[in-house]
């Protein structure tokens, strides 16, 4: 299916969170000590992950959206339907502001995110969002 308009069940949310939990192991954060995984469901069914990979140079750092949006890339392409990042405890976290924006360039048309506060669209967490329709 190229984009899903369904709900994102919550066995769906589960597995998120299990696959963003996995992905903490692959986390290089020697610097902040605050790991973080990211698992987001892609439009035709696989599931991309990400962590993030610090650097001496603090502000190089990539956080763990940008791992996953090269996973996306690597691994097929294709729009980002479901996405949720986790802290080291396997937490629900927020993505950052930056984050946000790479989240909203790739994502399916009613891509949702599982936060802190619930199942949000992305236009709830980047509303009135600069894209690609601004250029
Ligand atoms: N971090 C992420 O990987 N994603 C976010 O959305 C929030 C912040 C990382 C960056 C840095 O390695 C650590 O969390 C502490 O800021």
């Amino acid at each position: 299916m190229e984009h899903t308009h369904t709900p994102v069940d919550e066995t769906t949310w589960q597995e998120l969170q299990r696959a963003a939990t996995e992905a903490l192991a692959h986390s290089y954060s020697p610097y902040s000590n605050f790991p973080v995984g990211a698992a987001a469901l892609v439009s035709d069914g696989r599931v991309v992950t990400g962590a993030n990979i610090e650097n001496a140079s603090y502000g190089v750092t990539l956080c763990a959206e940008c791992s996953l949006v090269s996973d996306l890339f690597m691994s097929g392409g294709g729009s980002l339907v479901a996405f949720v990042c986790v802290d080291g405890n396997g937490d629900v976290l927020m993505p950052c502001g930056r984050c946000r924006q790479l989240l909203y360039e790739h994502r399916a048309p009613d891509m949702q995110l599982l936060t802190v506060s619930g199942v949000r669209s992305m236009d709830e967490v980047l509303p009135d969002a600069f894209g690609p329709q601004n250029l």
